[in-house]
């Protein structure tokens, strides 16, 4: 945690901000959490933009407000993706009838793998949602098409976007391609700012629902659902401020990325381009593959490492875990991390 670093920009914005929201006595429910939705409205081209405390808590009311409003109570997940995804299903009270297979080259399901699992599916589709999360910081190349089959087969899609916000497939942004979608801004996360996320949708029904119900419907008083997961004052603003600089963030990283790359290309080793087929990636994780065998085994020389998308399967593909690496890639990388992965990659 102590790598994180923030822009100098991002910070003096905050700084010049803060007391503004000290002077106006507004420490919740102010113009800055209206602020940080607009922009996010703006900048993602859709509807609604809905700031909730965390991806988590976004999407575990999303799954609530599709349980009773649109009769939804089971779910498909993907098989590689964080552990809590596989919990907030559970919190939100789903029975998780699949763990969708997912494939090494993206380390996501692709429309066929969608299709096998809706086919081997017993139950009615009516009730169920597929939630499939951005890995490493692509957008899920197949998504238009998953969309397009989700709506024609009648299932909620929601895109966990915790991963990629800044990204696009097609000049689309993440979180816009199914039914809704939630960004994360927590500490580690592609464009971080601590804590926190925001829920986006361009269905009004469910953009209002979800802004009523992180008020616990008290002005409207009709909802029977509903809990308190909004951000403070000072962590919309905080948000805001990191989030004006996305895309110098993501800029910088795809230099160290271009760096990666090169050396990737001369000794032929297979990484996760995350500029391929009309995809712009944030990068989040520079990945590496190894289809043929164990990664540890392939490149036993390639030590200086960060965590991996993931180290463990939900379901199907135990060989994903251990044919993938992250090398280190994040905002104002140190240039001697950089170096040493540099030196590695050509040995
Ligand atoms: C794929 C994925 N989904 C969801 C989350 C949850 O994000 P948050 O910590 O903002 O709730 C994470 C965070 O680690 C994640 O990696």
């Amino acid at each position: 945690m102590g790598l994180v670093k923030i822009p100098k920009s991002a910070i003096e914005f905050f700084k010049k901000n803060q007391d503004e929201i000290f002077n106006s006595g507004s420490l919740s429910e102010g113009p800055w959490i209206d602020k940080l939705s607009n922009k996010i409205k703006t900048i993602a081209g859709v509807k609604n933009a809905i700031p909730v405390n965390s991806n988590g808590s976004g999407l575990v009311a999303l799954l609530l407000i599709f349980k009773e409003y649109f009769g939804r109570s089971e779910i498909m997940i993907q098989s590689n993706t964080m552990y809590g995804v596989r919990t907030i299903c559970g919190t939100a009270g789903y029975k998780i009838v699949d763990y969708i297979n997912c494939r090494l080259e993206t380390l996501m399901p692709n429309i066929q793998d969608i299709k096998d699992s809706i086919n081997n599916h017993k139950g009615n589709l009516d009730n169920l949602v597929i939630m499939l999360s951005d890995i490493g910081g692509i957008i899920n190349p197949d998504i238009e098409k998953i969309s397009k089959f989700c709506k024609e087969k009648n299932i909620l899609l929601l895109e966990d976007a915790a991963h990629s916000f800044g990204s696009t497939l097609n000049n689309k942004f993440a979180g816009t391609f199914g039914d809704a979608g939630v960004y994360s801004y927590y500490s580690t996360k592609a464009i971080f700012a601590g804590e926190g996320g925001v829920a986006v949708t361009n269905n009004e029904k469910i953009g209002g629902l979800l802004k009523d119900f992180t008020a616990y419907d008290r002005f409207k008083q009709k909802m029977p659902i509903g809990c308190n997961i909004r951000l403070s004052e000072m962590q919309a603003l905080m948000i805001f401020s990191v989030v004006n600089e996305y895309k110098t963030i993501i800029k910088n990283k795809s230099k160290i990325a271009e760096k990666y790359i090169e050396e990737c290309e001369k000794a032929k080793i297979k990484y996760i381009d995350q500029n391929k087929n009309s995809n712009l990636g944030n990068y989040y994780k520079f990945t590496i593959i190894s289809p043929n065998g164990n990664i540890d085994k392939v490149f036993p020389g390639i030590k200086t490492t960060t965590s991996k998308v993931y180290d463990y399967a939900l379901g199907k593909n135990k060989e994903i875990p251990k044919r993938h690496l992250c090398l280190p890639i994040w905002y104002d990388l140190d240039n001697t991390i950089s170096d040493k992965v540099l030196k590695e990659l050509k040995n």
